[in-house]
C-alpha cells in the first residue's frame, strides 16, 4: 500500500492543520496593500471600508501608479511618508525650473489638471503643507488675487525661504516671453507680476480657473538645501494629513486588540475590522473570545481528524 509509510502519514496530518493556518493569516491585514512600491495602509485605502472615512474615494492604484483624485484634477503620488504623515504629489501639468506650463487661452481648460482644489468636507483631513510653496504665474491684471489689495500685493510673498524672485532665476524664465515684464515692481493691479507665490492657506483653494492664471508650480524643500536655490526645490506638492485626535485613541485600542481599523461604507462610521470578517465598533476583545474559540475547537477537530486517519492508517498497515 502506497500510503503505508510514516512521512507521508505526517503528511496527512500536517496538511489537515494548513487550512486552518492559511485562513488566520489572511484575516489579520485586510486593509493592508500595495500599489507599485507604495505601502497603503491606515488612514489610507484602496478599497471602500478600508481607512478612514476621511481618505474615502481618494487613492486609485492604475497600472502600478498610484493617484490621489480631487475635484482639480490626479495626481500622481510619488511617496507616502507615514511617520511625518505626508505625501508627496507630482502633476504633470505644472511648471518647474526647467519648463513653463503655461496655457495661452484664457482658460487653462486644457490642462490636465486646473491648479489644486481639495473638497472643503477634506479639508480636516487633507491640506498641503503649510511650507509648501504655490506660485501662480500669469494671473490676469483683475484676477482676485490682486482685488482688495490697493497698492499693496498681499498675497504675494515667499514661503519658506522660497518665492518668486528666486524662481525667476530658473533656467525656464530665461526664454519666456514673460521675461521682459518679470521684474515689474510695485506689484498691484496695474502691473500684476508674472508670478505670485504664497502658501495654500492664503487662499484654501489653487483654482486656475477662478484665480485667472495661466498656470503654476509648486515646490518644497528640505531645510538644508534651501540655501543652494530654486535649482535645488523639489517640485511638487507636499500635502499633509491628519487623523481626528479622537479617533487615533480608538483606532489605536483596536490595533491593539489586532484589528484594522476601517469604517462603514454605508454609514461612514469607524468600525474595527477584526479576524474571521467579523467587525466591532470599538475594538476585537469582544469577537475576538468568541473567534479563537472557534479557531481553538476547529483546530482541535483537525488534530482529531488527524489522529484518526493515523489510527485508520495503522490500522490497515499492519
Ligand atoms: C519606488 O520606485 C521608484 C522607481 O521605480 C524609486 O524612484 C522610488 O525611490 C521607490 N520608492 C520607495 C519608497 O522605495
Ligand atoms: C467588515 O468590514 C469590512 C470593511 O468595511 C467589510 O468588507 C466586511 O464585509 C465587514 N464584515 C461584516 C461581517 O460586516
Ligand atoms: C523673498 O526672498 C528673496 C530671496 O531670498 C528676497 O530677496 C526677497 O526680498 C524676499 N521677499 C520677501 C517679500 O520677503
Ligand atoms: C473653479 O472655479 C471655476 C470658476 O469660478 C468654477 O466654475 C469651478 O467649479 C471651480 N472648480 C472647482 C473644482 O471648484
Amino acid at each position: 500500500m502506497m500510503i503505508c509509510n510514516v512521512p507521508q502519514i505526517s503528511l496527512l496530518l500536517l496538511l489537515s492543520l494548513v487550512p486552518h493556518a492559511v485562513s488566520d493569516t489572511t484575516a489579520v491585514l485586510p486593509c493592508r496593500s500595495y500599489c507599485g512600491n507604495i505601502t497603503i495602509d491606515y488612514p489610507f485605502g484602496l478599497r471602500s471600508g478600508c481607512g478612514h472615512s476621511g481618505y474615502r474615494d481618494l487613492l486609485y492604484c492604475i497600472n502600478g501608479m498610484l493617484m490621489l483624485h480631487i475635484p482639480s484634477g490626479s495626481y500622481r503620488v510619488l511617496n507616502i511618508d507615514y511617520a511625518y504623515r505626508s505625501l508627496t504629489l507630482h502633476d504633470s501639468s505644472m511648471s518647474d525650473c526647467y519648463s513653463l506650463a503655461l496655457s495661452t487661452s484664457a482658460t487653462p481648460a486644457t490642462a490636465a489638471t486646473d491648479g489644486f482644489i481639495i473638497e472643503p468636507w477634506r479639508a480636516p483631513y487633507l491640506a498641503p503643507a503649510p511650507d509648501n510653496v504655490f506660485m501662480l504665474l500669469g494671473c490676469h491684471a483683475d484676477s482676485p488675487l490682486f482685488q482688495g489689495f490697493p497698492g499693496k500685493h498681499l498675497p504675494c510673498r515667499n514661503v519658506s525661504g522660497m518665492g518668486c524672485d528666486e524662481y525667476y532665476r530658473c533656467p525656464a524664465w530665461q526664454y519666456s516671453k514673460f521675461s521682459a515684464r518679470k521684474g515689474d515692481s510695485p506689484y498691484g493691479s496695474v502691473n500684476p507680476p508674472e508670478c505670485c507665490s504664497m502658501e495654500f492657506g492664503a487662499i484654501r483653494a489653487i483654482n486656475l480657473t477662478h484665480l485667472g492664471c495661466q498656470g503654476y508650480s509648486s515646490a518644497y524643500s528640505l531645510a538644508p538645501l534651501r540655501a543652494r536655490g530654486p535649482g535645488a526645490w523639489s517640485y511638487g506638492i507636499r500635502v499633509s494629513y491628519s487623523v481626528p485626535a479622537d479617533h487615533d485613541g480608538d483606532c489605536r485600542g483596536c490595533q491593539a486588540t489586532g484589528g484594522v481599523c476601517g469604517y462603514d461604507p454605508a454609514t461612514e462610521a469607524d468600525i474595527c475590522i477584526c479576524g474571521s470578517g467579523q467587525n466591532s465598533t470599538s475594538n476585537c476583545d469582544t469577537v475576538s473570545s468568541s473567534s479563537s474559540i472557534v479557531k481553538w475547537s476547529s483546530s482541535l477537530a483537525s488534530l482529531i481528524g488527524g489522529l484518526l486517519i493515523y489510527t485508520v492508517v495503522r490500522f490497515l498497515c499492519y
